[in-house]
């Protein structure tokens, strides 16, 4: 124990000794490579804080234990774990790890937990015009709305689900056949139906083996979307036809080991010709891995979100709920059913694109990367930016007037 401390003083004093000749040198000879504010700032920060100069700081204001917080790590360790292009990026929750609070490059704030008027109280009270205050979620606006104009004018970057946040922190992606990752965007140019290769013999023969309408897989049976009672009038209008939706998980008779998710898939694929790929909730650009389910398990999914879905996949590959409306949705999956040549073509998209879940190894294409990525763009942290009508901005209309959502 001792002879570490004194070790210790011998390190510091020899560093010491080493940059003060290094100021000393470089006074004397006046050698222009050595600059002295440089090296004096050096010098004051070795001393004062934990600070190195090619890390960059990001505080999380609210719990670290909370997704994606947690998913972040301590320090380096997410952005080394994920193999990401850039690892400089340090992130903690202590508050007092630099000097003080406006030490930090940048300090992330989690929806969910600041969307309450107490919550307000607890934001930080001093801020420095360098840095940039993220707001950050992966939860809809819809179940996490903000209701106050307080945080108008307030956060400089958002990193969530919606398209046009500063940075991406979605659910799915999809890339061309080379891997090269093309959406979703706003504006998206997918190849036209007609243009798509046709489906091929063996793919044809592989889907034969489905006896099934359509399968759900759902956990939380009340929810703000209402897509439960969608669910059930479809199932009902189904049976008209003769034909079944199965309701798995905790809302239906069916279950699937949560646990092994390959025998899930593989129900997915040998089974159903549908799957309900419906959102818990109705806000712009909310599309989870739900539509992985049915995509990667070559089912056609039935979507049901307040997505405008052309952002995500192209025409011709999926069913949308909301737009045809139960009748006409069960219509055309009987249809679609009875003509498997027709139902195939539903496929096509295989040969030019493929869906990922974005947090997948892949580092060049983890969201969590993408947020380091960010912050390594020297420009654009440099650039001032304010999210301006912040409340506008994420919440869906009419969702605040819930008094005690209100401050
Ligand atoms: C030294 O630091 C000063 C002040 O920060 C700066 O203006 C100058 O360009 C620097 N010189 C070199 C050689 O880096
Ligand atoms: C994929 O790569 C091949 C070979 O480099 C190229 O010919 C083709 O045009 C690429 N396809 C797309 C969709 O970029
Ligand atoms: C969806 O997005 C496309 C492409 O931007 C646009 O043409 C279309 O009008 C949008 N649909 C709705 C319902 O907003
Ligand atoms: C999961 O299901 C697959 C079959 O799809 C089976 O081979 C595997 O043993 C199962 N794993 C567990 C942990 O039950
Ligand atoms: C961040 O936003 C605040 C509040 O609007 C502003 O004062 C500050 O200049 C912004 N900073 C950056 C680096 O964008």
């Amino acid at each position: 124990m001792r002879r570490h401390f004194y070790s210790k003083v011998f390190f510091f004093y020899s560093l010491f000794s080493v940059i003060l000749f290094v100021i000393y040198v470089s006074r004397t000879i006046g050698n222009q490579s050595y600059n002295l504010s440089d090296s004096e700032e050096m010098l004051k920060s070795t001393f004062e804080s934990k600070s190195d100069a090619s890390s960059i700081y990001i505080l999380e204001w609210t719990s670290p234990y909370t997704e994606p917080f947690a998913f972040l790590g301590h320090g380096h360790e997410g952005f080394k774990k994920r193999g990401c292009r850039y690892t400089n990026c340090y992130i903690t929750s202590d508050r007092s790890y630099l000097k003080d609070i406006t030490k930090f490059d940048v300090v992330i704030f989690h929806g969910p937990e600041i969307n309450k008027k107490k919550d307000m109280a607890n934001m930080p009270a001093i801020r420095s015009p360098h840095q940039k205050f993220v707001f950050v979620s992966m939860e809809s606006s819809h179940n996490y709305p903000v209701c106050s104009n307080k945080f108008d004018n307030y956060f400089n970057w958002t990193w969530t689900y919606r398209l046009d946040s500063d940075a991406r922190l979605g659910y799915i992606y999809v890339t061309d056949i080379n891997g090269t990752v093309i959406g979703p965007k706003k504006i998206m140019h997918w190849l036209r139906y007609e243009d798509m290769l046709p489906v091929d013999v063996a793919f044809k023969e592989k889907l034969k083996t489905k006896s099934k309408a359509a399968a759900w897989f759902v956990s939380n049976c009340d929810d703000q979307s209402g897509r439960m009672k969608i669910a059930l009038k479809i199932k009902t209008e189904l049976e008209k036809y003769n034909l079944q939706l199965d309701i798995y998980g905790k809302c239906g008779p069916f279950s699937c080991p949560r646990f092994n998710r390959s025998e899930c898939d593989r129900k997915i694929a040998e089974t159903y010709y549908f799957y309900l790929a419906f959102e818990n909730s109705f806000s712009e650009d909310y599309v989870t891995e739900k539509l992985l389910h049915a995509l990667q398990n070559n089912a056609v999914p039935v979507v049901y979100g307040a997505a405008n879905y052309s952002r995500f996949m192209p025409n011709g590959i999926y069913l949308n709920a909301m737009e045809l409306g139960v009748e006409r949705l069960v219509a055309k999956m009987n249809n679609l059913i009875n003509n498997p040549e027709i139902y195939a073509e539903y496929f096509r998209w295989k040969n030019h694109y493929e869906y990922r879940f974005t947090n997948e190894d892949d580092s060049a294409h983890n969201e969590y990367c993408g947020l380091c990525a960010l912050m390594n763009d020297v420009a654009k942290m440099k650039e001032i930016t304010v999210v301006k009508k912040f409340r506008q901005w994420w919440d869906n209309p009419d969702l605040c007037k819930h008094l005690d959502l209100k401050f």
